[in-house]
């Protein structure tokens, strides 16, 4: 485990939607993916984690899976998943599946069976329940607004769905459940993929009873804690593990919403009875306020280096880390932590990379990351297509708790569409993301931020991406080192160190658009050092060093 290979790696995510459309009917495709293969690996990535590409209506852009064994039609076929799959390997590149088993689609053929009658086979398949008083059997808000139950006639009772309506939870207890879950697992690793990317895993096991949450400003109750990191999450996980993962080398990541550090040491233990390592979301929630995302606080500094210390610290040698800023999820992370405007733009991505690449764990890059790209200016409700956003806004606004002017600002800065937009390879129409009608609306600044003028330009966010991965791989002490945090209280720099075998790694990062000095540690000073990547062509560092905005630099100390 200790040199695992996906301890090494630097991930690179890809939303097929939006990633490449290979046939001009506006919806990235597998052929798109496999035809943009090279530009990954002049990136240099390793692993490839693929959003789902199975069957799926599309009520959550695929989260929602009809049939586990087939391809979505937009993106294509079998074959070119074949194709892909290949293509990938032969360049060295591995593939990651994204494993939706929380829940299924409800034009699953399990589901469609299930909601036939009470003594259907698949009937515990899911979560049904008796309503309470003519009502739902409980008061849990749904992640997409709305109770967490829908009602259902055919049988007079209801079913959970922690998402959308279209998303029925399946029910985990069942062991049948599992031997399906398993065995389709089982199926896909036989065709030679990488792993799993699993999602929102860290909620299939629910507290018996299913009780009442605590009430939300909406009269909604919070269904957290009789969810996330339930009574036999880890012995299904571990299950799991011995029935299917561990007959593979296979990278794991598993979603986990409401993970505290101390779950995540099972979840992701040294000993690999579960998972490698799990996604945990403490430093992005840390702008989250009242009415959950839906605000424009911003992320203070000095708490997000209090939090992802204490993950670097804590699973030290106990567990893996997965490092992240951006996913399909999350809004761009220079319009949220740096400074889109075209001054800093550049350097502050650049920083934020530099800062999150020297720490301990698996880097994940999500599309369009590698570039800079930033949230995208949706003027009207119309231009969104996420159901999260939509159902946000009508639930909010319409409860008269949000005014919609205001509303929009927020969809603006946080919602999952943000990520969404296609990817922007040139500067020709639709960002030479398709020849058609884009699905979503392209972000306007392609012209000006796309990888062609990027691969073109030697001092481009893409090239020092690059760069930041081959540093991974050519440094030990970037993937061994011991993590310690300096100047905790300083409301301007992150830095901390790395250490191994009398190696120091020391990386400054200011998260400012202010000039601030910094000295180095007295026990470094006058010590051999050299600059291994700096975001302002820095060559040398003195022990006193004048930042400018936005600057990062890694030094190391042999
Ligand atoms: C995860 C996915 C998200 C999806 C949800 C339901 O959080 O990342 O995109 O909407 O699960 O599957
Ligand atoms: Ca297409």
């Amino acid at each position: 485990m200790a040199d695992a290979w996906w301890k090494q790696s630097v991930v690179y995510q890809i939303y097929p939607r939006s990633f490449k459309d290979s046939n001009g009917d506006g919806i990235g495709d597998l052929n798109g993916i496999t035809e943009k293969l090279d530009y990954l690996k002049e990136l240099g990535i390793d692993v490839i984690w693929l959003s789902p590409v199975y069957e799926s209506p599309n009520d959550d852009n695929g989260y929602d899976i009809s049939n586990y064994r087939g391809i979505m039609k937009e993106f294509g076929t079998m074959e070119d998943y074949d194709r892909m799959l290949s293509a990938a390997h032969e360049r060295g590149i591995k593939i990651v599946m994204d494993l939706v088993v929380n829940h299924t689609s409800d034009e699953h053929p399990w589901f469609v069976e299930s909601r036939k009658s009470e003594d259907n086979p698949y009937r515990d398949y899911y979560i049904w329940r008796e309503g309470k008083d003519g009502k739902e059997p409980n008061n849990w808000e749904s992640c997409f607004s709305g109770p967490a139950w829908e009602y259902d006639k055919e049988t007079d009772m209801y079913y959970l769905h922690l998402f959308s309506k279209k998303q029925p939870d399946l029910n985990w207890d069942n062991p049948k459940v599992r031997d399906e879950v398993f065995d389709m697992m089982d199926w896909w690793c036989k065709k030679g993929i990488d792993g799993f990317r699993m999602d929102v895993i860290s909620m299939i096991s629910k507290v018996p009873g299913l009780p009442d949450g605590e009430l939300n400003e909406k009269g909604y109750g919070d269904f957290g804690p009789y969810v996330c990191n339930g009574p036999h999450v880890h012995e299904y996980l571990q299950e799991m593990n011995r029935r299917v993962l561990s007959k593979y080398d296979l990278l794991t990541v598993g979603e986990c919403s409401g993970v505290t550090v101390e779950e995540a040491k099972k979840y992701a233990n040294n000993a690999g009875t579960e998972l490698s390592m799990v996604f945990q979301f403490e430093h992005m929630d840390l702008d989250g306020g009242e009415s959950m995302k839906w605000c424009d606080r911003k992320i203070n500094l000095v708490e997000l280096k209090e939090t992802l210390s204490k993950w670097q610290e804590e699973l030290y040698q106990k567990a893996w880390n997965s490092l992240y800023w951006c996913n399909h999820d999350q809004p761009r992370i220079v319009s949220r932590l740096g400074n889109p405007s075209e001054e800093y733009r550049e350097v502050s991505a650049k920083m934020l990379g530099t800062c999150l690449h020297m720490m301990q764990g698996t880097p994940y890059i999500y599309q369009g990351e590698e570039l800079g790209m930033t949230n995208v200016p949706f003027e009207k409700l119309e231009d969104f297509r996420d159901i999260e956003s939509i159902h946000a806004y009508e639930e909010f606004v319409g409860k008269g708790l949000i005014q919609p002017e205001d509303m929009m600002y927020y969809l603006r800065y946080k919602s999952r569409d943000n990520a969404r937009t296609p990817m922007q390879w040139d500067d020709s129409e639709n960002a030479g993301f398709t020849t058609g009608n884009p699905w979503i609306m392209v972000n306007p600044n392609y012209r000006e931020i796309n990888a062609k003028e990027q691969l073109s330009r030697e001092d481009s966010v893409f090239h020092y991406y690059q760069k930041l991965i081959r540093l991974r791989k050519e440094y030990p002490v970037i993937v061994q080192g011991r993590y310690s945090l300096l100047l905790p209280e300083d409301e301007r720099l992150y830095v901390y160190q790395r250490a191994l075998d009398g190696q120091i790694l020391l990386v400054i990062c200011n998260f400012t658009d202010r000039e601030v000095s910094y000295k180095v540690p007295e026990e470094l000073k006058g010590r051999e050092k050299k600059v291994l990547i700096s975001n302002y062509s820095r060559e040398t560092a003195d022990d006193s060093v004048a930042l400018k905005a936005y600057e990062a630099v890694v030094l190391l100390y042999e």
